[in-house]
């Protein structure tokens, strides 16, 4: 939890990471990336949604950008053969490897804050 509110932290797996690089932008219902952590208008590829350059590290709030419900790991129609991507049951918003939303009333992909590494095994936020 940060701030009263439960943050997901992924370590992605290789299909995960491929999964979510092979999205092209015209698929996205959100193209902004929504991560504090780089310019407030880049796009939302892969690339600009990780904690890292390989893609292994996914840092996110966990609050579904429609009404706020916490979203299920490893559900949804956009995972990588099961793994990865987050469904939230409470109207049906479904979010990719890389929690962009893809399908369902969630207007936008959910929130990267402002996070670093410090140390090998922690990170930091805000
Ligand atoms: S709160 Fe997530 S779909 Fe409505």
């Amino acid at each position: 939890k940060w701030l009263g509110k439960p943050v997901f932290i992924r370590r992605r797996t290789e299909a995960e990471i491929e999964e979510g690089r092979s999205v092209e932008m015209s698929q996205l219902v959100d193209s902004v990336a929504r991560n504090a952590n780089i310019d407030s208008g880049a796009q939302a590829t892969d690339e600009n949604r990780t904690l890292d350059e390989a893609g292994e590290w996914l840092v996110m709030m966990g609050v579904c950008t429609h009404l706020g419900c916490v979203p299920i790991g490893n559900a949804g129609e956009f995972t990588a053969g099961g793994v990865g991507g987050w469904f939230c049951p409470c109207h049906g918003s479904h979010y990719d490897t890389a929690g962009r939303i893809r399908k369902g009333p969630a207007p936008q992909n959910l929130p990267v804050p402002a996070a670093e590494f410090v140390e090998e095994t922690t990170i930091l936020l805000g």
